[in-house]
């Protein structure tokens, strides 16, 4: 299928699948995808290895916010990348997952992604997942998804995929992480995850990925008239 220069922006709660939806995406149309939630969880190991959070969660901001001017944070051939250092792999660990959201609500962090963001998606034909993408980074996006599911079932989906990838995980754990990353994500002060008005709702919790692209195609064909 054949689709119109455009962005899409999903955005919604934490494991919803919004990733694997947007990379199929992507894929489907010939997009090019970008992760959002990636340089996020790129600037928190950044920020933990460099100790500007501490064990309780205090972020000295103002170092950090020095530090990220040499911080050369981009997407690469396997993912997420700090310079030449691949960090797909520690960026989706507990350890970073409980850090995220706070470093999350620094205004300083935001613009920074955000400033990013703009700059990788700037040629249009993109998806891009995350939670403010409708609202704050592009919110001049042609279509704009929020997708929702049971915490549950999301908690489960997170589970799964971090034993596929052969981490420790309980399941009690994971849902409680989600449901204080809903929780401070939707309250933050800047750029709070929130539906765009002119957003479409996904929710997936009973729905298979074929279902999701199937609707997502006629969504497409309804809009553009194709
Ligand atoms: O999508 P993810 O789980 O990888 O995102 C990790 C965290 O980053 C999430 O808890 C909130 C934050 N985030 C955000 O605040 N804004 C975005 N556009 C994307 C992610």
């Amino acid at each position: 299928m054949h689709i119109p220069d455009i962005t899409i922006a999903i955005d919604g709660y934490s494991s919803t699948g919004k990733s694997s939806f947007a990379k199929i995406i992507a894929n489907e149309f010939s997009f090019l995808y970008l992760d959002s939630g990636a340089l996020y969880r790129g600037v928190t190991l950044f920020a933990i290895e460099n100790g500007y959070i501490g064990d309780d969660n205090t972020i000295n901001v103002p170092e950090l916010d020095k530090a990220m001017n040499n911080l050369d944070i981009h997407f690469g051939p396997e993912g997420t990348y700090i310079g030449d250092r691949c960090i797909e792999k520690e960026i989706r660990s507990m350890a970073v997952a409980g850090k995220v959201s706070p470093i999350a609500t620094v205004a300083e962090v935001r613009n920074f992604v955000d400033k990013k963001l703009r700059e990788f998606g700037k040629n249009g034909r993109i998806v891009m997942d995350g939670r403010d993408i409708g609202t704050t980074v592009f919110p001049d996006a042609e279509l704009k998804i929020f997708m929702t599911a049971d915490p549950l079932v999301r908690a489960q989906r997170r589970a799964d995929e971090m034993k596929a990838k052969g981490m420790e995980t309980d399941l009690q754990d994971v849902l409680k992480n989600l449901q204080e990353r809903d929780y401070i994500d939707s309250h933050r002060e800047v750029s709070p995850l929130s539906q765009a008005e002119d957003a479409i709702v996904l929710d997936n919790s009973h729905m298979t990925m074929d279902e999701q692209v199937e609707w997502l195609k006629s969504v497409i064909k309804e809009r553009f008239g194709l």
